[in-house]
């Protein structure tokens, strides 16, 4: 056994130590300067102290008194008592696996972390398992429960609803527990987003102060509990995991049961390595290929939302060419045969070509497509229903719900109960069929549009109903992981009414995410902030619509900060709307590489009335930046100039200005590094809705 258990990743040092009793507490979770690195051993000592003046590492039910814990169960005879002590731990290359166990009650519990040093990431899960003679009902299991040294905590989180994702709360963490929780299996993110910012000395901002980002990657009801205990303020313990509130999980006997993965970013030094990392990381290990440059979309939904046909579609086909578009996208509407999705109260379930919209099939529009020199992409919903359905008509019992009660139908529909193997096979088996039967299909976007109420499976005993809550999320990501290795080629955008998925376990089988329906550019714009903070600008798509009656040149300027596309009807473009469009797509084009995969520096936060993005190449040579004028700048009082970050202070920059109502390009200057550096770009801009685009090239 070893005395303790040193762990690095990057220049974040942990440190876990048995006590008298071989309970595991944690001595350290410490950031520290890369110049305090020592090459051997560990800076973090407990000094004079015991080890039992230092937190539990995992705190179960019953061990500590007053405090959140991190695992509750209760036994087969339904005893609650499991104390954990520490009986192994295994290290292979950068993961680690601590292990714990109750002896007397036969369970064991496993601490795993992986260190991802090149992006200065932490990985962390929990596993569970027992050999008792029947089932354990757990209540909760933490994936991670690290606590923070934060002399004065500052959280920011997202709370949200449709249409209305990513608003951000900030502010000092107050003595107490504070929790953030989702509930559903289905769009938990529209209620609050599984991602954090905790700055341990204060709030903490771009370019100063000490942080940590914290990102729970699962598709489900979440929890996030920060608890600040008056004995010990300085401290947060960070509570992660399956939101309990959603009931117990009965456990099998052999069974392991593992945790969703929590991933920690930290920095001493602001908040935008942070960033960098994470954008990083994501790119390498969580969205699907990472460093693929993506398409510009252009979307049917809110071009045309049910109403279409083949000829409508081939005609929009050319708007979205001339716009400036690679890729078509057919929303919902395409399907249904005896019951045609014409509108939302009919034809889910149901994925075959409308015979009367499309009379051509699929494979006529793709080869349309073709003709304009677009891809082709399809939109399906395959965990859901419609009454009017066959599929309903057929299999009336494969829905979620109690027996014996009413159906509640939510959008006119109900949900798919994955847990039963018959309905998963059926879900993924549609979605196969739709890209096998149409080749040229090279495109998806998986939507989901209600949640479950009256939770039930028949797949499941009258004792475990309450496992579908993690069963059903399990369920849909193994039909997700099956068609992401079946179709390598087919993007895939990942969407439950807008941003209800929103989580880096899911986007794993996924290149993108449909932030939100809410395309107000100026809304947007606060959520692509919010979400930028975590996720890479390239896996965020974002499309210029006519939301709000909104100018377009503004919702341009927006959506070319992000993955950018169109969902508006080419053929109500006025002529000046249509150039500014495909000046936008053209621009776009040209700096997408550094957009989509170049580092991101947020230069101006929102919360100032502008804001301002720099998106540079790895070599600081060329750099785009994006301002925005959100609000109108009182007379006289433009704002300062926009701060420059990202580039060579020893290379001279050829500065360009572009608005996207004019082709020419302004202010052709020669500017040096250095006096970019000091002196900023000069803002054009005071009235509100208005945006400027500055080209850098060394
Ligand atoms: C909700 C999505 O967020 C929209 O973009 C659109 O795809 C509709 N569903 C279609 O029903």
């Amino acid at each position: 056994m070893p005395p303790a258990i040193d762990i690095a990743a990057g220049d974040l040092r942990l440190r876990y130590e048995p006590d008298a009793e071989g309970r595991l507490r944690q001595i350290g979770f410490r950031v520290i300067p890369e110049s305090a690195i020592p090459e051997h051993g560990s800076p973090i000592e407990r000094g004079p102290f015991p080890a039992e003046a230092f937190p539990l590492a995992f705190p179960a039910w019953g061990e500590e008194t007053g405090a959140l814990t991190a695992l509750r169960l209760d036994g087969h005879d339904g005893r609650p008592g499991c104390y954990l002590t520490l009986t192994g731990y295994e290290r292979d290359g950068q993961e680690h696996r601590i292990r714990l166990a109750d002896a007397r009650a036969a369970i064991e519990v496993t601490l795993c972390l992986r260190c991802w040093d090149a992006d200065q990431v932490l990985e962390q899960w929990a596993e569970v398992s027992h050999r008792q003679p029947g089932p354990v009902t757990l209540h909760e299991l933490a994936a991670a429960a690290p606590v923070v040294l934060a002399p004065r905590p500052w959280l920011t989180r997202y709370i949200g609803d449709w249409a209305g994702e990513w608003q951000p709360t900030t502010g000092a963490l107050p003595l107490g527990v504070t929790t953030v929780q989702s509930f559903g299996a289905v769009r938990p993110h529209l209620q609050a987003t599984p991602f954090f910012l905790l700055g341990t000395d204060g709030s903490a901002d771009e370019t100063a102060g000490s942080a940590i980002a914290g990102a729970l990657a699962w598709g489900g009801g979440i929890r996030l509990a920060f608890e600040r205990q008056a004995r010990q303020p300085g401290q947060v313990r960070v509570i992660a995991g399956h939101n309990p509130a959603l009931g117990p999980y009965r456990l099998d006997p052999g069974v392991t049961f593992r945790t969703p993965a929590m991933l920690w970013a930290w920095s001493e030094r602001g908040t935008r390595p942070l960033t960098q990392r994470l954008h990083r990381w994501v790119r390498a290990h969580a969205v699907r290929d990472g460093s693929r440059l993506r398409p510009v979309v252009f979307n049917t939904w809110e071009a045309a939302y049910f109403n279409f046909d083949q000829a409508s579609l081939t005609a929009m086909m050319a708007g979205a060419a001339d716009l400036g578009a690679e890729l078509f996208l057919l929303d919902d509407g395409w399907f249904g045969t005896e019951f045609p999705r014409d509108d939302d109260d009919a034809g889910l379930g149901d994925w075959q070509p409308d015979p009367v919209k499309l009379p051509g099939g699929i494979g006529s529009l793709t080869a349309a497509a073709r003709g304009h020199g677009l891809r082709f992409g399809l939109w399906v919903e395959p965990e859901m229903v419609n009454p009017a359905s066959v599929l309903y008509r057929e299999h009336p019992d494969w829905v979620t719900g109690e027996p014996g009660r009413p159906r509640r139908l939510d959008r006119n529909q109900l949900v798919l109960d994955l847990c039963q193997p018959p309905v998963r096979d059926f879900a993924a088996g549609a979605v196969h069929r739709v890209l096998a039967e149409s080749p040229d299909v090279s495109y998806l976007k998986w939507d989901a549009n209600r949640d479950i109420s009256e939770p039930g499976s028949a797949a499941l005993p009258a004792d475990r109903q309450s496992n579908l809550w993690i069963d059903t999320v399990l369920a849909r990501w193994q039909i997700m992981a099956e068609i992401a290795q079946r179709w390598p080629d087919t993007e895939m955008m990942l969407c439950a009414s807008g941003g209800g998925r929103t989580d880096l376990g899911t986007l794993r089988w996924f290149h993108e995410v449909w932030l939100s329906d809410n395309t107000d550019a100026l809304t947007r714009l606060r959520m692509q902030w919010e979400a930028g903070r975590y996720l890479p600008p390239q896996a965020i798509a974002a499309h210029v619509t006519r939301w709000g009656d909104q100018d377009l040149t503004f919702a341009c300027a927006v959506a070319m900060s992000a993955r950018f596309g169109f969902d508006l009807d080419p053929a109500s473009l006025t002529p000046a709307e249509l150039t500014i469009c495909q000046r936008a797509a053209r621009w776009y084009r040209d700096v997408r590489d550094l957009v989509q995969l170049g580092d991101m520096f947020r230069l101006i936060a929102p919360e100032t009335g502008r804001a301002a993005l720099g998106y540079a190449d790895p070599g600081r040579r060329r750099l785009v930046v994006f301002g925005y004028q959100l609000e109108d700048a009182d007379a006289g009082a433009a704002g300062g100039p926009c701060p420059v970050a990202g580039i060579d202070e020893d290379l001279d920059y050829r500065v360009r200005q572009f608005s996207l109502t004019a082709d020419e390009e302004q202010d052709i200057s020669i500017r040096s590094g250095r006096e970019l550096l000091t002196s900023g770009l000069s803002w054009p801009l005071d009235a509100a809705r208005t945006a400027a685009i500055w080209r850098l090239d060394a």
